[in-house]
């Protein structure tokens, strides 16, 4: 045979495989989502999210010593509170669980990992919408900005390096970038789930932090038909002055995530959730793939798509799978 061309020549090792792999997985890039209920005094397995738990405060502490341990970038903190109400007021309580978890954790790790504080209002709520509801029952935008603003400052005063602002409300970067700014706090950073899709895949999720929700969330995350409106989204965020910007769902959403890299400069981050976790889980339970494979080739996948930060609760796992 006369092939001049013969791509495998650069196969045939490891060694060779390594040279000319294009992407790297690194530990710091991860962010581990941790979630702590008011009350627990002990951990509580999640229904369909093997491995993770509702944290109670110390367990949290323990969790978060393996986080330091396992070398990866940060946390995000997600919060079960015992009382909710329509305005979701235990979400701007200075000593609700949220902020006690975020100050414990602040002084544990200081700054050798970032502490992201989930900033939305959906776990604090009764009807488990991610703002608070006009008159007519729809999801007032701006009356939940107000919330946001405040309940921003807050968070950060209580040693919160970055929030990630999961509520999908029009306006929420720039009103929080203000609200921060306004009282000096410059240095605190906005994680922008700019691109998140009201998804299916989101159920155990849902679990996780007791969701009161009834009914959906499309009238404020996007369509899953949409691409062109995620980099409107972007675009937007960017301008109120994001500092990263995730698309969630992660695994189902690579185009996303590959139209955003190229679309902005700031950092990508993708959100592998929790229904894309259970589909990994379950199926390599059933014998149909092998869990570890999978898992590396998802998050290689992930960052060969352009995200150059990763939330999964793998986060751990990955982490000390890489080191051996
Ligand atoms: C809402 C929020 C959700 C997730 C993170 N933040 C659920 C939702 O929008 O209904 C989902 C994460 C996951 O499924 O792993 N603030």
């Amino acid at each position: 045979m006369n092939i001049t061309h013969r791509p495998r020549r650069l196969r045939t090792s490891q060694a060779m495989r390594n040279l000319i792999a294009e992407n790297q997985l690194h530990a710091e890039n991860f962010i581990l989502p941790l979630f702590v209920k008011e009350g627990a005094t002990t951990p509580t397995p999640i229904k369909n999210m093997k491995g993770v738990v509702q944290h109670s405060l110390e367990s949290l502490e323990a969790e978060v010593d393996r986080a330091l341990a396992a070398g990866i970038g940060g946390i995000m903190v997600f919060a079960i509170p015992t009382l909710r109400d329509a305005q979701g007021s235990e979400a701007v309580n200075t000593n609700g669980i949220l902020h006690t978890a975020i100050r414990k954790i602040r002084d544990q790790v200081g700054d050798r990992l970032v502490v992201i504080a989930d900033l939305c209002l959906d776990e604090f709520t009764s009807h488990g919408h991610c703002g608070v509801l006009a008159d007519d029952g729809t999801v007032d935008n701006d009356a939940t900005l107000d919330i946001y603003a405040l309940m921003a400052v807050q968070l950060a005063q209580a040693g919160a390096h970055m929030l990630g602002t999961s509520g999908m409300m029009d306006g929420q970067v720039g009103v929080i970038r203000e609200a921060l700014d306004g009282v000096g706090l410059v240095n605190t950073s906005i994680l922008a789930y700019a691109a998140k899709y009201a998804s299916a895949f989101y159920g155990p999720f849902r679990d996780a932090v007791d969701s009161q929700l009834q009914g959906d969330r499309k009238s404020y995350q996007q369509d899953p038909s949409n691409l062109k409106e995620a980099m409107r989204e972007i675009a937007l965020d960017v301008e109120e002055g994001a500092d990263i910007i995730m698309v969630k769902p992660g695994m189902m959403y690579l185009d996303v995530v590959h139209a955003a890299s190229q679309f902005v400069d700031l950092p990508i981050a993708s959100y592998i959730i929790s229904g894309e976790m259970a589909m990994i889980e379950a199926a390599s339970d059933a014998g149909a793939i092998d869990r570890e494979r999978a898992i590396l080739e998802i998050l290689m996948a992930t960052k060969r798509a352009g995200a150059t930060i990763i939330c999964t609760y793998w986060a751990i796992e990955v982490a000390e799978m890489l080191r051996r």
